[in-house]
């Protein structure tokens, strides 16, 4: 029997005897034992704190066997290396954010300590779920991560709250030179803390475009395509898996085909078969139930997991995840009756 992870196993194209199952955000406030640690620590602290880190993206394994920890951080943290401040109370918000061109003479490329701190967690996380001798069923895969260029950009430029981002669109508009230099400039503090993360011992990594869904498909392409392949072509042709997130990104396929990841996660409001035939056979899909599905009870819950699995032909190319984060007010025991029926089985 293969020992590797499951997860790993998919993405490496492999037929398997069920598809793996992860959720974005599956540590956090939805679970007591998360709230335990915050009653300690702020979010800032767990996240610089390897051993705190690596405890709370254990929780969700415990608690619901999962097939993979992801490492538990924001994708806020690298900004601070880059000299933004940044706070979480509890969304983010970046008190020094780009206003104009010459804002960007302030910005430096580097990592400051969180690409040693979140490396530090992946290792931690590393060694305790990929021990040599574990059987094929308990091996979990480690995900590293990063927010990708544009999403960054976002909120670099945004004072907040965060809605429309409509600062960020506007200054792509007024000042595209300025923009392609931060998008730069992000690119490759991420492509850094992603070989770190990788090298590490994470067994691919995720980048999530929260945020591409504001832009069109032209404009997707114009701005953001090239920093994409440039950040997953690095980490692939080194030999680590990208997963690329686009958040509300139905409309943006054509262009996140042309990005080259192993693996696409995308929402709820596109359906699997349109990705696939807009992605090709190639590509792997995560996702991509809607996160409120989770508070249905249990029986409809279990019914349209099958469902969804029963739309899928292949038993092989999909990761089972949500399509967007867990959410805060989410009962804990659906998302073990969720991990639960997709172990089941691929639908029939
Ligand atoms: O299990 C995991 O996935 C945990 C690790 C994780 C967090 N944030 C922890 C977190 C990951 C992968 C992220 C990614 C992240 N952070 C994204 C991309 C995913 C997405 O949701 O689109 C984005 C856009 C952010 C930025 C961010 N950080 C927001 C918008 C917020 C506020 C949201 C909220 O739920 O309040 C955060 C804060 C944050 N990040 C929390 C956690 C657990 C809550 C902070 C707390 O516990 O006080």
């Amino acid at each position: 029997m293969d020992n590797k992870p499951l997860i790993v196993r998919v993405l490496g194209g492999e037929v398997v005897e069920r598809p793996p199952v992860w959720l974005m955000r599956q540590a956090g406030r939805y679970m007591e034992e998360y709230r335990e640690v915050k009653s300690r620590f702020s979010f800032l602290e767990i996240c610089r704190n390897s051993e705190l880190a690596f405890e709370v993206s254990m929780q969700p394994i415990k608690a619901f066997d999962v097939d993979a920890a992801i490492v538990f951080a924001d994708i806020l943290l690298p900004l601070e290396g880059m000299g933004f401040e940044i706070d979480f109370r509890p969304g983010p918000v970046v008190s020094n954010p780009i206003a104009s061109p010459s804002d960007l003479d302030r910005i430096a490329i580097g990592l400051g300590s969180v690409g040693d701190q979140v490396s530090q967690t992946v290792s931690l996380l590393s060694k305790e779920l990929k021990t040599e001798g574990l059987p094929a069923e308990d091996q979990k895969a480690v995900i590293g991560f990063a927010g990708a260029p544009w999403t960054m950009a976002c909120y670099a430029i945004e004072r907040g709250p965060f809605k429309h981002f409509e600062s960020a669109v506007i200054f792509a508009r007024r000042y595209p030179e300025a923009m392609r230099d931060l998008l730069d400039k992000i690119t490759k503090v991420t492509i850094d803390y992603l070989m770190q993360q990788y090298r590490a011992g994470a067994d691919f990594v995720q980048l999530f475009d929260s945020w591409a869904g504001i832009l069109a498909q032209d404009d997707y392409r114009e701005i953001c395509l090239s920093h994409l392949t440039t950040i997953v072509s690095a980490l692939q042709d080194a030999g680590c898996p990208c997963v690329l997130f686009v958040g509300n990104g139905g409309h943006l396929l054509d262009v996140v085909r042309e990005v080259g990841a192993r693996a696409v996660s995308l929402d709820w409001r596109v359906s699997l078969s349109e990705a696939r035939r807009r992605l090709g056979r190639e590509v792997i899909l995560q996702g991509n139930l809607d996160p409120s599905l989770l508070y249905l009870p249990s029986q409809s819950l279990r019914k349209r997991v099958r469902e969804f699995l029963g739309e899928w032909p292949e038993r092989s190319n999909l990761i089972v995840n949500l399509g967007h984060g867990v959410l805060q007010t989410t009962p804990p025991e659906n998302v073990r009756v969720f991990v639960d029926e997709v172990k089941r089985g691929w639908g029939v």
